[in-house]
């Protein structure tokens, strides 16, 4: 990122910030190019048609909301979004815009066509949601001059820009914000075929060989997601580097994946540590977040975010309006005899 001011915008706009080695790390595997970004083809279908539509008309692209587990590439889709268009693109999130002034002071500063990158955009504050609601609209930036009874509000033109925002909780989107928003992508988790591709591009940047099946083992305890295979595959890098090994055996990757504590179905110790307490501790479920955080020691949006996406997509966990409920799979995992109920599906 070219963004080297000495403004307290620093604190604003991340790539200011000292980077740091898992977002170096992370930057070096992002594909630049969307023909390099695999799987989301639904996505990237429509991507591409709205953003030839928009550059055939002189436009930026209109403004794109990215929702789905963290992870799976809604940071890279941005990157690929303002490369594609020939644009820059600014990266900040939610909490670090403070005050009204700093999103005022990110949007007059942005180029015609910049991409500006809102992370975790559900946590903006709604005084600044405010600011955002006439700069998406109107490319115009609604201020108060003064106070109190000789207070007048000033229009000050913006150039035309993309907002991406991103966020892993859809419904904690006002629905003004969501509105102004032109197109809504929800991304998924990664197929096997698509993890094991991103797996074997990765270890080519890395220039590491992989022999027979390793990729395969690596995808599948991926997690269904791309951050995770890359982190794996760094892993596995250093452990067959350390043992002076040229190529990556499938021995070497299942005895990493054992030492971190990692199944072959992606699960990890703290997955399987919160399985173990809505089975052990509360007879199964249904149990409140708040109780499961307190019981696991994990924080309620960590569960949210981090694990229960991923374990309700294997099938392990359910959200009721009760709570949350381990299935009869969840059962069979961890080597426990199910309730009936719970073998019959009745949660
Ligand atoms: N690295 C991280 N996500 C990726 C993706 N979707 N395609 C290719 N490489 C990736």
């Amino acid at each position: 990122m070219t963004i080297q001011r000495q403004s307290r915008q620093q604190h604003v706009v991340q790539p200011t910030k000292t980077p740091r080695d898992n977002d170096v790390f992370e930057n070096t595997l992002r594909p630049k190019r969307i023909s390099e970004y695999i799987g989301q083809s639904d996505i990237k279908g429509h991507l591409l048609v709205h953003m030839e539509a928009a550059k055939k008309r002189y436009e930026p692209l209109g403004h794109t909301l990215l929702h789905g587990p963290p992870g799976l590439g809604k940071t890279t889709l941005a990157h690929i979004i303002a490369n594609e268009m020939g644009s820059q693109v600014r990266v900040t999130s939610g909490p670090a815009i403070e005050k009204p002034g700093d999103l005022a002071s990110l949007l007059t500063n942005l180029e015609l066509g910049d991409v500006l990158f809102i992370d975790e955009i559900h946590r903006l504050r709604p005084v600044i949601e405010e600011v955002l609601y006439s700069a998406m609209e109107d490319f115009a930036l609604d201020l108060m001059i003064g106070k109190g009874p000789t207070a007048r509000s000033m229009r000050l033109d913006l150039k035309p820009f993309t907002l991406v925002g991103a966020t892993t909780k859809a419904g904690s989107i006002s629905a003004p914000l969501r509105d102004r928003f032109v197109q809504n992508f929800r991304l998924n988790f990664y197929s096997e075929i698509e993890m094991e591709q991103i797996v074997e591009r990765t270890s080519g940047i890395l220039e590491i060989t992989l022999e027979k099946d390793s990729a395969q083992r690596i995808a599948q305890s991926s997690r269904a997601t791309p951050r995770i295979a890359n982190r794996l595959v760094r892993a596995i890098r250093d452990f067959a580097q350390v043992n002076e090994e040229e190529s990556v055996s499938i021995k070497r990757v299942c005895d990493t994946l054992n030492s971190l504590g990692v199944d072959n179905q992606g699960l990890d110790k703290t997955d399987r540590m919160i399985l173990e307490a809505i089975i052990e501790k509360f007879g199964g479920g249904p149990v409140g977040l708040s109780t499961l955080s307190a019981a696991t020691g994990e924080e309620e949006q960590t569960l949210e975010d981090m694990y229960e996406p991923y374990l309700m997509q294997q099938g392990f966990l359910k959200r009721t309006a009760k709570g949350r409920v381990a299935t009869a799979s969840a059962y069979e995992l961890l080597g426990f005899q199910a309730p009936v109920d719970v073998q019959r599906g009745m949660f």
